[in-house]
């Protein structure tokens, strides 16, 4: 029987229970739903709104159904309409009128608003854990490679040299800052909605300062309609969570470019990789094509969110009992996607050759050839039309450019003389790169020793 069954006159039809039910997917928030509970009992005995001895039968009995449902003595009842009538009439069965007495100055609205932060919390740490984990792999990956020449690329066209390192550690910031953005994401949601009650607070006297400090929270919600109104922190954690994945998504690309024969800059461990069923040469990157595809729904989930909430008058609307299903699959997947993802990298091969041999091609170091000429003193715009023509000249011959004589050199300008080849060798171009930021491997070697001590402070 429904908990409002003296204000209605028939049971809710039963599809429409299934419905309205949230049990199926809000029951993962069992541990908060607990946690919450506990911490208002507690309150609720230390503000004399119950009996001391009443608020610590509840709690006794509310950390049994928490360990009957971590040991699999306890199941959830599917029928009920959610996790916390569950937990509630879970808690009455067991300590009759007592346990009545734990929804004293307390919604469903505000118990739902604390449950989701908590939870929503502890995963946003798990998933700054992660990446910390994920930066760590590529940081070790780039203290190898500070001196691997690779050719950098604009418009997927060789673009000017750099290094394996300098290319990875760009994700290494990129992955920085969502850990910083995650950070921030949990730092606005530590706020307490507890008290806030159905919207409009109580006339019982509750101490919200008390069970924002039980809770962890840095201090309860300034307005009651808001604390119960309010899923900005769950669509700013997707969208957290879909910067994370554009980041993911990008590196996943790259690495389906690399492991191609076209390129062949790496090779999967056969641990994460896979093959054809009917094409016996294939070895798949499939993992990084998931995680591609996985960039889809989470991104779609943000937008679902941003829609959900949009037209919704103050303050609970049932419409947000929809937030939970969206924001829970974004953690799940990108969670599984990063897990997935460190090992892989971890354990892919680097072919160091295949790169080199790529970078003497495509004329990466013309800037190079322009910069030798704007050093001995010619206006950038005029070495730059000058090392045009000599590319040209040398895609026509089918040379590169240290291929060309001293002597054709010279017929393009005066300026150049023997130190043209030392100029415009790969090593020396990404050597010579020692600008803030830049590839040279002693720019890079700091950069990573900077990550390293920002990874170790978090
Ligand atoms: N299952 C609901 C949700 O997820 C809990 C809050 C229900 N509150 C209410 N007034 N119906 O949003």
């Amino acid at each position: 029987m429904a908990l409002w069954a003296g204000r209605f006159k028939k049971e809710l039809d039963s599809k429409t229970n299934d419905f309205n039910s949230s049990i199926s997917f809000d029951k993962r928030m069992y541990k908060q739903d607990i946690e919450g509970s506990i911490a208002h009992a507690t309150m609720l005995g230390k503000q004399g709104i119950i009996e001391i001895s009443e608020s610590e039968k509840i709690i006794k009995t509310l950390k049994e159904i928490l360990n009957d449902l971590e040991n699999g003595q306890l199941q959830f009842d599917m029928e009920a309409e959610d996790i916390h009538m569950f937990i509630e009439s879970e808690l009455t069965n067991r300590i009759g009128s007592t346990g009545k007495r734990l929804h004293t100055a307390r919604s469903r609205n505000d118990q739902v608003a604390l449950d989701i932060r908590l939870y929503l919390r502890e995963e946003g740490n798990n998933i700054i854990d992660l990446l910390k984990e994920l930066t760590a792999v590529i940081i070790k990956k780039a203290e190898m490679h500070t001196e691997t020449i690779l050719p950098s690329y604009t418009h997927l066209q060789r673009a000017q040299p750099t290094t394996f390192a300098h290319h990875l550690m760009a994700y290494a910031e990129m992955f920085m800052r969502d850990i910083d953005r995650m950070q921030d994401v949990i730092k606005r949601m530590n706020i307490n909605p507890l008290g806030s009650c159905a919207l409009a607070g109580t006339t019982h006297n509750i101490d919200r300062y008390l069970t924002s400090e039980l809770l962890g929270f840095d201090g309860p919600c300034n307005n009651s309609l808001d604390g119960v109104s309010d899923r900005d922190f769950a669509i700013e954690m997707a969208s957290a969570l879909s910067i994370i994945m554009v980041h993911m998504s990008r590196f996943s690309e790259e690495i389906v470019m690399w492991c191609s024969w076209e390129f062949k800059f790496i090779e999967l461990d056969d641990a994460f990789a896979t093959g054809s069923s009917i094409m016996p040469q294939k070895k798949n990157p499939d993992i990084t094509e998931l995680i591609r595809g996985k960039s889809g729904r989470v991104f779609g989930h943000l937008m679902g969110l941003l829609t959900m909430m949009k037209a919704q008058a103050l303050a609970y609307n049932k419409d947000m009992q929809e937030d939970k299903e969206a924001i829970f699959d974004s953690i799940d997947n990108v969670k599984m996607c990063i897990y997935t993802f460190i090992p892989m990298l971890e354990t892919m091969k680097v072919l160091t050759k295949n790169m080199e041999n790529a970078a003497k091609k495509g004329f990466i170091n013309a800037t190079d050839c322009a910069d030798y000429l704007v050093k001995k003193g010619l206006p950038f715009r005029e070495a730059y039309k000058i090392t045009g023509t000599i590319v040209a000249y040398a895609i026509d011959n089918d040379k590169t450019l240290d291929m060309i004589s001293l002597e054709e050199y010279k017929q393009y300008s005066d300026l150049f003389s023997e130190d043209i080849f030392e100029a415009i060798n790969l090593i020396n171009c990404v050597k010579l790169r020692t600008s803030f930021g830049g590839p040279a491997p002693e720019v890079v070697t700091k950069h990573i020793e900077l990550i390293k001590e920002k990874l170790n402070n978090i």
